[in-house]
């Protein structure tokens, strides 16, 4: 059974997968990403499907781009200049990332702070080969705070506690089945940067601990029986 982990940025999530040995056999990014580096740093395998080339020429809607606004998301994609003045083709690029990641064999997929919302046609690719089988970490307690901004958005809420949330992935954004969630509490004097770090801190010990449970379920399913 292959995994492969999706990144847009830091990569230090996939950091504490690999330093606690998990058997990643590729990584996947949107975009050029410090992510990419640690994987092929790691010996990994890596794959670059840039939505930059998914853009088209479009009536200028798409000014929001995955919750980022357009200057946001361009300045983490590294500086595309125009992104904000074309529509993005998410079902040709989820339908092309998936043959990417079905055509070299993976079976699981775990985003990592990956900077894209994929549509139904990545799960339902290949007989709905991925169905089930896409996890994500966000960070927030779940349902709590979804989207973009979550950590932000505790802090703009007043919240006394907020945490990450470990999940399978469906279609809509932060929503599918809870695997795991583990709170976090906000302190005075508290920003951005300083709760998200506690946050993650959470996550790199709950994600890949979650995600080899999640592997052995799978390989004890496919020895009762499965298809994989
Ligand atoms: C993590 O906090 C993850 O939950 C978040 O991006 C960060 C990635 O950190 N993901 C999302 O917000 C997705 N909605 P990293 O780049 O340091 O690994």
């Amino acid at each position: 059974m292959r995994l492969a982990v999706l990144v847009s940025g830091t990569g230090s999530i996939l950091e504490a997968m690999l330093g606690g040995g998990l058997p990643v056999d590729l990584v996947g990014a949107d975009r050029p990403c410090r992510g990419l580096g640690v994987a092929a740093d790691a010996g990994i395998e890596t794959v670059l499907v840039a939505r930059c080339e998914w853009t088209m020429r479009g009536t200028g809607e798409d000014s929001v781009i995955d919750g980022h606004s357009a200057a946001d998301h361009d300045s983490a994609a590294g500086g595309v200049s125009d992104l904000g003045r074309r529509r993005f083709d998410r079902e040709g690029y989820s339908c092309e990332l998936a043959a990417v990641l079905g055509g070299r064999g993976v079976d699981v997929v775990a985003m990592a702070g990956f900077g894209t919302v994929l549509d139904a046609s990545f799960f339902e690719w290949g007989d709905g080969r991925y169905r089930g089988r896409v996890l994500n970490t966000h960070p927030s307690l779940l349902p709590a705070f979804p989207g973009w901004h979550a950590v932000r958005d505790a802090l703009d809420a007043g919240a006394a506690e907020s945490g990450c949330t470990v999940h399978v992935a469906i279609p809509e954004v932060d929503a599918g089945p809870v695997l795991a969630q583990r709170a976090v509490p906000v302190l005075a004097g508290d920003d951005e940067t300083t709760l998200h770090e506690r946050i993650k801190k959470a996550e790199r010990e709950l994600y890949p601990a979650t995600i080899a449970a999640f592997l052995g379920e799978q390989r004890a399913g496919q020895e009762r029986g499965g298809r994989m």
